[in-house]
């Protein structure tokens, strides 16, 4: 058997950066390459102009370069079937794909079929229904006698805009009038309206083979833009790991009551899923409840919880493509790890590009991941997103991490630059 990888990677956000930092680290790395990859993926390997969603060249490049596993970033391959397309091609169906089937990764691309998955195995989720078009007037009914605020969450995939929490009925109802009329294209022609959980969330990270599953680092992001969680959404502004209030007896709850009868699920369903689930939790009153599936890592989680993942993570993949994950034991840097997202001015609403950034080959005691960075004619790092860059940092505790982060944010410097400094405050109000 080959021990050596040539590893094709998809994807070119931050979460990419800090997978192609980690497979780089590998001795069982021979060669990397990353489509499209960015700016700090090439310091790690070698990008390649590849279309993640082009299977056809992926297919040419991956025959022409002898790869031997493919690592996939973004969900959007995965539910478009990237495994099912090499499983159904002679050439290709022995190179692992890390990743779940297209069946599988309905687990993030029908927020229906996730919910359905749940009741099947009785998994706690809020409690919703769901309705289309043909049953527009009777889910208008269902939402005027809904408590307050009500979910409406479109059920295909919507660049992370499909989830709307809506605080009057008004809204509500014309909120999902418009997602059927195609607000999210055809991702909103089916609706999950579903009652609003509150509590703390906080995200579990599994890596199945299909048989058995490995537990990662939990993670908290930061989604909104303003301190103390104010303002739109964005991609992330910062997460952290470990997740303090995740204690002993809640984990218990998370592992019994939802990864055990997630990965049961699957294989009872003989739906094949050999890659990462990331499962989006909140605790109400001590209880876990599943808010989402996600058939991928997150971003920024990737960033948190790779530099803690103490396992060669080449290694922990071959045996995840092998079926023989039970053979690993999964070791975590006891040290906190804190990122921080430097964004574009404006973002995440309309932000300018090509601002250069000054300051980030000095950094010292914390790791840059790079996520919309590219670089100008003469040579220099420029903006060429809304978010620029993550910084990460490992400290004795998450304040110390944090802190760590925030020195380093200060020092790289382009205009408009903000982010924000209370990344994980909340936890020790
Ligand atoms: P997204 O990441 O776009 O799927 O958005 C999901 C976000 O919407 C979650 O992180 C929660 O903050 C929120 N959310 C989704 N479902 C619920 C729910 N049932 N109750 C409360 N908040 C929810
Ligand atoms: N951080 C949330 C996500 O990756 O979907």
């Amino acid at each position: 058997m080959n021990n050596q990888k040539h590893i094709l990677l998809l994807g070119s956000g931050g979460r990419e950066h800090a997978f192609a930092w980690k497979l780089s680290r590998s001795p069982r790395c021979a060669k990397l390459f990353i489509a499209p990859g960015n700016t700090g993926t090439a310091l790690c390997g070698q990008n390649v102009p590849l279309n993640p969603l082009d299977f056809s060249a992926i297919e040419h490049f991956v025959l022409e370069n002898q790869i031997n596993m493919v690592v996939v970033g973004p969900e959007e391959p995965l539910v478009n079937g990237i495994w099912d397309y090499f499983q159904e091609r002679e050439q290709l169906k022995e190179i692992p794909v890390i990743g779940p089937s297209k069946a599988g990764a309905q687990m993030e691309g029908s927020k229906a079929w996730s919910k359905k998955f749940m009741q099947r195995h009785l998994i706690p989720t809020a409690n919703y229904r769901e309705f289309t078009s043909d049953n527009l007037e009777e889910g208008v009914q269902y939402l005027l006698h809904h408590s307050l605020p009500i979910v409406l969450k479109a059920d295909g995939l919507a660049a992370g805009k499909g989830v709307v929490i809506c605080q009057t009925h008004a809204e509500a109802i014309q909120e999902f009038r418009e997602m059927l009329g195609g607000k999210f294209g055809t991702s909103g022609h089916r609706v999950v309206v579903e009652e609003f959980l509150s509590g703390i969330e906080f995200s579990v990270f599994v890596l199945t083979d299909g048989k058995t599953y490995k537990i990662l680092p939990e993670a908290k992001d930061y989604k909104r833009i303003g301190e103390g969680d104010t303002g739109p959404n964005t991609g992330g502004m910062g997460a952290i790991s470990p997740v303090p209030f995740v204690d002993d007896t809640l984990w218990q709850k998370v592992e019994t009551r939802i990864i055990q009868p997630t990965v049961a699920g699957l294989r009872k369903e003989k739906i094949v899923y050999k890659g990462f689930i990331f499962i989006g939790l909140i605790r109400v009153n001590g209880e876990p409840f599943v808010i989402e599936y996600n058939c991928r890592m997150g971003d920024p989680e990737t960033e948190v919880v790779l530099p803690r993942l103490k396992n060669d993570l080449v290694m922990l993949l071959d045996n995840c493509a092998r079926g023989t994950l039970g053979r690993v034991n999964i070791r975590a840097d006891q040290r906190a790890a804190a990122t921080i997202f430097l964004v574009s001015g404006g973002y995440p609403g309309p932000y300018e590009k090509g601002k250069i950034i000054r300051g980030w080959e000095n950094i010292v005691g914390s790791t840059v991941f790079h996520a919309g960075t590219t670089t100008n004619e003469l040579g220099q790092l420029v903006t060429a997103g809304g978010r620029v860059m993550a910084l990460t940092s490992l400290g004795k505790d998450i304040p110390s991490a944090v802190r760590q982060s925030k020195q380093n944010a200060h020092v790289i410097d382009y205009e408009g630059k903000n982010y924000r400094k209370d990344i994980g405050e909340d936890l020790f109000a």
